[in-house]
């Protein structure tokens, strides 16, 4: 979903065409569907912390802010309605993408992206107009059906339509328009604060301009050649692949595309392939990686930075301030990712990306807790605040340099084919599973651990650096279809892969579906 994943080389064949008009809409349509999620990440918490919106629909939040500091500033906005608007999204966007993945399947990717848009749209409007925290809510699931859909729709459009040799950095390049997305939320509730009245709304309304691309774009676009073969239009498909390619010398890769689509055709229970023996560290990666990643902590900052720093004791303009600084932070640092992942590799990046986020963490609780102790009462000398603004900073570049790409790619990269759609349903669902829990709680679990909280998620980040260095193999450059041989060395999977393991039959990625 986020960054989506699922595109990767197609083991080293070198088709010809290169980047044509096509290509180059297809980018500008698919980071849409980045923009508009990491929109939707980020500009809730900067709408949440604003006392209009928040005296409008969530009065108790409001009295309970303005008591004094020196009372449980670690529970003032502990409220599960208010966090509900936050979460609700993520709830919806679960269930949506198991629709979208049939629609996508069955109808092709295009008409995915165009429901998706006008979710979207839809879910703009009814926040922007809201009255009552029913519309807000309905917003917020409608916003979170456009997620299941774009983000389903639009990564799987790209991998498809993009020459194979700049695939990988389209996957990451999916990941970079979702922060580019929070960045300009982020910059949007900065502005919008300085409204004397609904900025709140023209916040959760501005989100419909990027909708109207997606909706406009996607009536225009043509669809896959790969999901044309899918559904039978095998004439179409081959000229569509030499329109796309600009070129009439496809055959090779037209070729694989059909030799692909017949695979996936045969693979009838992609569910129960997963669960195959032979099929362990994918199904426990494919698991694994979204939970951690999401339990890394990382939406603390990304959905209630602006709450936080206000918990903290920031003034209105310096919490709004604070988060466009680490959703800067968070954008130049994926930026990096985009360079280095393919030289260094993914093991390097997860361990020293997961070492900066735990001293970071520890950092940050300690500084919590010894300037507002288990009372939460206290507060933060300026020089304390630019601390612990500067650790968060180093901890979200942690993250945007490991586990915010890496996520998306290395769940997307093990699979191969006749797993991939089980493999990428997995690994969105318990994503946004786990997206959800973290929206829901936070406040709450800040309420009852205190600065603890921080120690709780540099604890499980130790955890997960240690099982990455232990248990995940370096898949830098490895060709699909010889991702087999990896398992088959490592010391642990070997167990599971037979030596007649033919992993990632089929050619490279260039079917791709989601079950
Ligand atoms: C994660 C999101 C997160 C974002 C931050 C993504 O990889 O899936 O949950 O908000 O990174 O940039």
């Amino acid at each position: 979903m986020a960054g989506g994943g699922f595109v990767s080389d197609n083991g080293g064949r070198n088709y010809e065409g290169g980047v044509t008009g096509f290509v180059i809409i297809t980018c500008v349509v698919a980071a849409m569907g980045g923009l508009l999620f990491g929109y939707d990440l980020g500009i809730s918490g900067g709408v949440t912390s604003m006392e209009e919106f928040l005296t409008k629909f969530f009065p108790e939040v409001e009295r309970q802010m303005h008591k004094s500091i020196h009372e449980t500033a670690y529970c003032k906005f502990d409220n599960q309605l208010l966090q509900l608007f936050t979460s609700s999204l993520y709830l919806a966007a679960l269930a949506a993408s198991f629709f979208a993945a049939m629609i996508t399947r069955s109808k092709g990717r295009k008409v995915s992206m165009f429901i998706g848009g006008l979710a979207f749209l839809a879910g703009a409007l009814i926040n922007a107009f809201a009255v009552n925290v029913a519309m807000l809510i309905i917003g917020r699931l409608l916003l979170g059906v456009g997620v299941g859909f774009a983000n389903q729709s639009t990564p799987v459009y790209l991998s498809e339509m993009a020459p194979a040799k700049i695939r990988g950095a389209l996957n990451m390049g999916f990941q970079m328009a979702i922060t580019i997305g929070i960045l300009v939320a982020n910059l949007i509730n900065y502005g919008t604060s300085k409204m004397a009245q609904h900025g709140w709304r023209v916040s959760l309304g501005l989100a419909a301009v990027p909708a109207i691309v997606m909706v406009i774009g996607s009536f225009f676009l043509p669809d896959t050649p790969n999901s044309m073969l899918e559904r039978g239009k095998y004439e179409e498909a081959r000229e569509m692949l030499q329109k796309v390619r600009g070129t009439t010398n496809v055959d090779e890769e037209f070729q694989d595309l059909c030799d692909a689509v017949e695979a996936a055709k045969k693979v009838e229970h992609p569910w129960k392939n997963i669960m195959q023996r032979r099929y362990r560290p994918q199904a426990v990666f494919c698991f694994l990686i979204p939970f951690f990643q999401q339990i890394t902590g990382i939406n603390v900052i990304m959905f209630y930075a602006p709450v936080l720093f206000k918990t903290l004791g920031f003034k209105d303009d310096a919490s709004l301030m604070s988060a466009v600084i680490t959703g800067i932070v968070n954008m130049l640092s994926t930026l990096v990712s985009i360079g280095v992942a393919d030289r260094f590799g993914r093991r390097v990046l997860f361990l020293e990306g997961g070492i900066q986020m735990i001293t970071c963490q520890f950092l940050v609780g300690s500084f919590i807790g010894w300037k507002f102790g288990f009372q939460g009462a206290g507060t933060l000398t300026p020089v304390t605040a630019d601390f612990i603004l500067a650790f968060i900073c180093i901890y979200v570049a942690g993250f945007a340099w490991s586990w915010g790409p890496l996520g998306w790619l290395v769940p997307s990269e093990i699979c191969p084919l006749e797993i991939r759609p089980a493999g990428q349903a997995m690994n969105v669902s318990v994503n946004m599973f786990f997206t959800f829990v973290i929206g829901q709680f936070f406040l709450t679990l800040l309420c009852h651990m205190k600065f603890f909280l921080f120690y709780f998620f540099g604890i499980m980040v130790i955890i997960m650096t240690i099982f990455i260095y232990v248990f995940l193999p370096e898949t830098k450059g490895v060709p699909i279809e010889e991702m087999g041989k990896v398992w088959r060395q490592h010391w642990y999977w070997s167990r599971f892969v037979p030596d007649d393991a033919v992993i990632g039959a089929g050619h490279g990625d260039d079917n791709i579906k989601n079950a």
